[in-house]
This record gives C-alpha cells, sequence and structure tokens, in this order.
C-alpha cells in the first residue's frame, strides 16, 4: 500500500526579518549598479515572445492591471509593493492612486525617491507597513494587488481576511502566489527548498485556495496556473543570460550573498514543480 507523503512542516516567515532582507537586497543592488525598480519574474504570453526580462516583468504587471478593474478615481492598494515599479506603472496607465506597503523600510524609501521623480508622488504613496495588520479603514480601496508579496506573509488568511476588509463591496484583488505543482515527495526539491529558507518564504497549497478565499470573506474570480508563462521562462532566460556578461543585472546571483546556503535563482532553473498562479477574486 501506498502513502501520499506529508508536507513538511514549513517554518513561518517573520515579516520583521522579510523587511532586513529586502533592505539588503534593495542596498547591494544599488550599490552594484543592479537596481531594478521591479522586483518579480517576468511574463511571456506566448513561448515564441522574444520579450526581454525587462519587459517581461512589466507584462507581469500589466496582466494585474487588465483585472484590476482601476481607472482615474480608483484607490489602489498594493501589499508588498518593492521598490515601488508596478505601483508607479498601476499610475501611468490607469491614472489611478496607488499606496503602497512595505515591511522594508529601504524599499519605502526607494520608492518615495522614484514616485517624486517621476513627479506622481501625489498619486503614488507609499508606507512602511506590515500586510497582516493593515493600518487602514474599513472599505477604503477600490482595488488590492500583491504581486509576488503573499509567499512572505506568515498568515495567507490573515492577509486575504484583511485585503476584503479593506476593499469597497465589488472591489478586486489580484495576487501572485507559488506553489507547488507536483504531489509532495518525502523531501522537497532542493531548489524549492533553497527559495523557502534562503527567502523567508512558504508555498501556498493550491488545494486549498478556493477555501482560504472564501473563509476570508472573498468570491473567487479566477485562479490560474501561471507557471509556463513565468517562472520556467525566466528561469530559461536566467540561463542564457547567465552565459553573455550583459545579463541584467538586477538578476544576478550575486545579489543574493547571505549565507553559505543562500537561495541562487539558478537553483531554481528548470524546476517544473515551482509553480506560480494568478489569483482574481473580489468582495462580494
Ligand atoms: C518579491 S518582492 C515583490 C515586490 C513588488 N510587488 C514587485 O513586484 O516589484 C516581495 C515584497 O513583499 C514585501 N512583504 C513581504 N512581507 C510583507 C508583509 N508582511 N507586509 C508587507 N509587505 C511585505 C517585501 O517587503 C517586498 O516588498
Amino acid at each position: 500500500m501506498t502513502h501520499a507523503a506529508q508536507p513538511q512542516p514549513q517554518p513561518l516567515p517573520v515579516p520583521a526579518a522579510v523587511g532586513e532582507l529586502y533592505d539588503r537586497l534593495t542596498l547591494n543592488a544599488m550599490n552594484d549598479g543592479a537596481f531594478n525598480p521591479n522586483v518579480h519574474i517576468g511574463y511571456w504570453d506566448t513561448p515564441d515572445s522574444d520579450a526581454s526580462i525587462e519587459e517581461a516583468m512589466d507584462r507581469l504587471t500589466d496582466v494585474f492591471i487588465d483585472r484590476l478593474g482601476a481607472d482615474g478615481s480608483s484607490h489602489v492598494l498594493d501589499l508588498g509593493c518593492g521598490v515601488g515599479g508596478p505601483a508607479l506603472r498601476v499610475v501611468a496607465h490607469t491614472g489611478a492612486r496607488v499606496t503602497g506597503i512595505s515591511v522594508s523600510k529601504e524599499q519605502i524609501r526607494t520608492a518615495d525617491r522614484l514616485a517624486a521623480e517621476a513627479e506622481v508622488a501625489d498619486r503614488a504613496v507609499f508606507q512602511h507597513g506590515d500586510a497582516m495588520k493593515l493600518p487602514f479603514a474599513d472599505e477604503s480601496f477600490d482595488a488590492v494587488m500583491a504581486l509576488e508579496s503573499m509567499c512572505h506573509m506568515p498568515d495567507r488568511q490573515q492577509v486575504l481576511t484583511e485585503a476584503c476588509r479593506v476593499l469597497v463591496p465589488g472591489g478586486r484583488i489580484v495576487l501572485t502566489d507559488v506553489f507547488e505543482r507536483a504531489p509532495r515527495k518525502e523531501a522537497r526539491h532542493p531548489g524549492i527548498d533553497k527559495f523557502c529558507r534562503g527567502l523567508m518564504a512558504t508555498m501556498a497549497d493550491i488545494d486549498d485556495y478556493v477555501a482560504l478565499l472564501h473563509r476570508s470573506g472573498l468570491r473567487l474570480r479566477g485562479i490560474l496556473d501561471i507557471t509556463e508563462q513565468t517562472a520556467l521562462r525566466t528561469g530559461q532566460e536566467l540561463a542564457k543570460s547567465a552565459a553573455v556578461e550583459d545579463r541584467p543585472a538586477a538578476l544576478d546571483e550575486s545579489n543574493f550573498p547571505f549565507s553559505e546556503d543562500a537561495f541562487h535563482p539558478s537553483d531554481l532553473a528548470g524546476v517544473d514543480a515551482f509553480g506560480c498562479l494568478l489569483v482574481i477574486a473580489e468582495r462580494p
């Protein structure tokens, strides 16, 4: 008789420590000339798309914009806003006002500077804060986005419940999350393990996602496996660009030099089990 492997317990990320990690990543990227306003993977619409990694990163933000339903009268909350690249793109493309929060003070300082340089500091506001406990009133946002940040938050249920609370009825949340595509084995893939340990992240349980949304008060609009368009292709592009000198500096492995067993992007190259989800839900 065979038994399904039991999921191994995942150490939970601690928001303050995640903030310090992103402080260091941000400073390192700036010191190395490797700064990139997007801190996320790319999205390629088709396997034969020849978009660069930078173009594909912007394209992933556009996938969010297409689904957020935001316009010039909207106020959008960006949970885990990084250094503000996606938020500034939402402002530029929709005219919406965006408030971004991050647990990294260094990222907030940088995002404020980029907003001022783009002359949109009145429409793009960034503040240090924890998505687990949002410092905002009920029903104060028309849409919420969480681009590659859920994996660092220790309790997805609490974050989604908070997101639902601050959304107006009918308001949407769009997010990406990471999950294991293949049935769990006794030991998870070493690349996934390194990702979780090195970047203080946990993998979502896709089987539980619909229930998670419902328990948070949200109505599911769509849930999509976008691994082929995102994580797998990003891995392929990194493998290709590692061979040439002018590879995108922000993705350079030297940006992850924190410990002996630090995560390197190449740890996930070709790891089919490392999945990426796109989730769209709304407050009823
Ligand atoms: C991979 S980066 C993505 C940044 C940004 N969304 C982007 O796409 O460029 C993850 C972000 O999540 C933020 N984050 C992680 N845990 C958080 C928490 N509990 N509350 C708020 N932000 C958090 C990090 O500080 C970082 O800005």
